[in-house]
């Protein structure tokens, strides 16, 4: 069967672990050569270790803290001197905070929460464009969640943020709509994570889909295939 990511470059933030892994891993298997960003670099080599095992392919590991803006923008200067170009960008990386009410929140959490979730997407966005437009069918996919949309109590900055990020890719891609380019939303839905169970102690985990279960939704956006642009889409687990 053909690969679906044949010879696409893909850039994956939040690759170390849960939902930004299992599409990391997925994308190589779909013949993509992905680029990992998260903190953790011990985990994105343990990453490419199974990556290279698995499909032969060597991934290329940018270990940053999205919080560093001006580390984004010098991601964008050496993607473009290495491959002249961007195919695919999975905006997943993200970070719960503190669920409580609004009046509660320490400041410092609502700055960090809205930085990750929401600042670093619009600085990769900023820094990626170019490299999105350089390819022949540039395509971004940017991680919500339901409660960007429908208000659920104590979901604070981390909701804030998300229906922040979800209006910067829908008035984005009423400005590209003429380009070769499309972005769109995705919505994983309950997933079985780190981030789920901090905010779900009391679930049982195994009740919940598996971030490798929904990878192929990432595949259907990131693909040049996909014609949807300023969407939002909520993953349905592969049959
Ligand atoms: N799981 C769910 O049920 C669910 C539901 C709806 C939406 N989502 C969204 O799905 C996305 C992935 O979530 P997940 O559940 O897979 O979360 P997760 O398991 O907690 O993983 C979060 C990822 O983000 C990275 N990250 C966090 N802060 C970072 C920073 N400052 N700089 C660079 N990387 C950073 C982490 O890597 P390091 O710690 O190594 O940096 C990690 O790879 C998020 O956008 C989340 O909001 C998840």
């Amino acid at each position: 069967m053909s690969k679906k990511l044949e010879g696409r470059i893909a850039l994956i933030t939040g690759a170390s672990r849960g939902i930004g892994r299992a599409v990391a891993k997925r994308f190589a298997q779909e013949g993509a050569h992905p680029i990992l960003v998260a903190r953790t670099q011990g985990a994105l080599e343990e990453l490419d270790d199974e990556i290279r095992a698995e499909t032969g392919v060597e991934a290329t590991l940018l270990p940053l803290d999205l919080k560093n803006h001006d580390a984004i923008d010098k991601v964008g200067a050496a993607i473009y001197e290495r491959f002249g170009r961007l195919d695919t960008l999975v905006a997943n990386a993200g970070l719960l905070g503190v669920l409580t009410p609004m009046h509660q929140l320490d400041p410092k959490v609502w700055d960090e929460v809205m930085n990750v979730n929401l600042t670093s997407c619009f600085r990769l966005l900023r820094s990626m464009d170019p490299l999105l437009r350089a390819s022949d069918s540039g395509r971004s996919i940017y991680v919500t969640s339901v409660v960007g949309h429908i208000p659920r109590a104590f979901w604070s900055a981390y909701a804030v943020s998300k229906a922040g990020l979800d209006m910067m890719v829908r008035t984005y891609a009423e400005e590209i709509g003429k380009t070769n380019m499309k972005v769109n939303i995705l919505n994983p839905g309950a997933t079985r994570t780190g981030m789920r169970a901090a905010a779900m102690p009391g679930e049982d985990p195994n009740k919940l889909k598996t971030p490798e279960s929904i990878a192929h939704e990432f595949v259907k956006l990131g693909s040049a295939e996909c014609d949807l642009n300023g969407e939002m889409i909520t993953a349905e687990p592969e049959e």
